[in-house]
């Protein structure tokens, strides 16, 4: 049965080049808040369906000048650092992480701090057009599910991933997995537990296979992740050459690009996301799109750990995956409409360059 009709003009894209208007649509949304159907000015039962749900007092109408959009799809966020969203962009990536971010992160050892702060992420998320999300939680278990509950009582679809990171030298002590055995057991109950969840719900929320980043795992933890990814047929969500620290450092500790490294321990599949990649090169392009795994594209974190600007339109341009991420709090709005204006504004700064001090044909 039809819960609600709404009466007006939405626009959808069908990829980069391809944008879709329909006028005057109704479209039809049952109770489980799933479009039926949408029908247009031309179908046969258009008036009759608008006629009905008017009647029957289930007819909302766009008023002159609004428009429905698809919901966005934010595909790299991290849900603890909703409290911090908007603050501390003062210091590069892997100060920040140990200065603000873990001890942050860390608070959520308490289910009821987490209670509070997802329950608030995950209605903010919605308000600002966000439909689905994939999303970073902690090490934490218990509040990792109280995440993925309440984007399932919301109505936030998307994936949830307990954090892996057990490498004492890139971690602080209060804020690690105590061994990779203990990381790896916690993730497998979780991804149990998720799936059991989900069983119970129409809403989609999956488990993600989530090592926090190269620098913050062993290798045992991330061989063993790529296995659990495997054998879950999971995706796998964590952060990539993000910055010239990030890059830098794989290189330091494999002399391998972290592409590779990624991609050595199963890790890039075509259900796996990588955010940034500010630093990748064009061989690690062609490897991402050899696998099939996307770029989480985050404009505005990018802006301040990021060292660089993600040449989106070269990517699109050979065809790498790509989609866009508020990486809440690298990034200080949970609105992807920022994001997408960031994306334009970047784009337009990487072509034009930024350095006077060059002729201009040479500057970008
Ligand atoms: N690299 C490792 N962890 C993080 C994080 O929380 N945010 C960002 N932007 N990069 C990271
Ligand atoms: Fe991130």
């Amino acid at each position: 049965m039809t819960e609600l009709a709404i009466s007006g003009t939405y626009f959808t894209s069908y990829g980069p080049d391809q944008v879709q208007t329909v006028k005057d649509a109704l479209i039809m949304i049952d109770q489980a808040g799933m479009i039926q159907r949408i029908l247009k000015p031309s179908d046969q039962e258009y008036k009759q369906q608008r006629e009905k749900a008017r009647q029957q007092d289930r007819l909302m109408e766009l008023q002159p000048g609004q428009y429905i959009l698809p919901g966005f799809i934010d595909l790299h966020v991290h849900a603890p650092q909703w409290p911090q969203a908007g603050l501390a962009l003062d210091l590069p990536l892997a100060q920040w992480l140990n200065h603000y971010t873990f001890p942050l992160e860390a608070k959520f050892s308490d289910p009821a701090y987490a209670q509070k702060v997802y329950h608030d992420f995950v209605h903010t998320l919605l308000a600002n057009g966000t439909t689905a999300a994939m999303m970073f939680g902690t090490i934490h278990f218990s509040s990792n599910m109280i995440l993925a509950k309440e984007a399932v009582k919301q109505g936030l679809q998307g994936f949830v991933g307990q954090v892996v990171m057990d490498n004492p030298d890139q971690t602080p002590e209060y804020y690690r997995n105590s061994s990779a055995a203990e990381a790896l057991q916690s993730t497998e109950k979780f991804i149990q537990a998720v799936v059991d969840l989900q069983k119970q719900t129409q809403r989609t929320i999956e488990p993600v296979i989530t090592p926090r980043f190269v620098p913050s795992c062993t290798d045992e933890a991330l061989f063993g992740l790529g296995r659990l990814a495997h054998q879950y047929d999971l995706p796998v969500q964590s952060h990539l050459s993000e910055s010239n620290w990030e890059h830098g450092y794989a290189i330091e500790r494999y002399g391998q690009n972290d592409t590779d490294v990624m991609d050595h321990f199963g890790l890039l599949t075509d259900r796996s996301v990588m955010a940034h990649g500010t630093q990748l090169t064009e061989k690690d392009w062609q490897t991402l799109r050899e696998r099939q795994t996307a770029i989480a594209h985050c404009p505005i974190s990018n802006i301040y750990f990021g060292n660089g600007v993600l040449p989106v339109k070269r990517l699109l341009a050979v065809h790498n995956k790509l989609g866009l991420g508020s990486d809440i709090s690298g990034g200080y709005t949970p609105s992807l409409y920022h994001n997408a204006r960031q994306a334009v504004k970047s784009s337009q700064q990487l072509t034009d360059g930024v350095d006077n001090h060059l002729p201009s044909a040479k500057r970008g």
